[in-house]
């Protein structure tokens, strides 16, 4: 049974074997994906472009868990919807490039798992974030 403010979104069993459901939750396109034991929520569509980020592979990189959109390879933070990407000193170009947390751009959602049922509790954080131009459904 949902608590207050979750939603509940599908077994666990209805991830099949990509380990991700895509689904509009409250007017809203989040899709649920599990990497390792961990499940994640996260707008659909990437804040990029609107590509299909909820298609991507899921990659370790830097030690983060990142979704690798498939139109233009950005990467996404699974947790915390940060921009991630490999950066170098351009004053000292012998210096490896490292990988840095950029901003916030992707909307992240909490996921609760309960007696093998997936909740959600849609963000309430204030302001808008990239990925909200592509994953609201407007009304009509
Ligand atoms: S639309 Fe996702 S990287 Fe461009």
């Amino acid at each position: 049974m949902a608590e207050a403010n979750e939603l509940y979104v599908c077994s666990v069993s209805d991830l099949g074997t990509r380990n991700r459901k895509r689904i509009t939750v409250a007017a809203r396109d989040i899709f649920i994906v599990k990497a390792g034991d961990q499940f994640y929520a996260l707008d659909s569509f990437c804040y990029h472009a609107g590509g299909p980020l909820y298609n991507g592979d899921i990659e370790d990189l830097g030690g983060r868990t990142c979704m690798v959109c498939p139109w233009h390879k950005y990467k996404v933070c699974l947790n915390t919807g940060q921009n991630y990407y490999q950066s170098v000193d351009p004053h000292n170009l012998d210096k490896p490039p490292k990988w840095t947390a950029g901003e916030v751009r992707q909307r992240t959602h909490t996921v609760t798992v309960r007696d093998g049922n997936i909740y959600v509790t849609l963000s309430s954080c204030d302001g808008t974030l990239d990925s909200d131009h592509y994953n609201k459904h407007k009304e009509k």
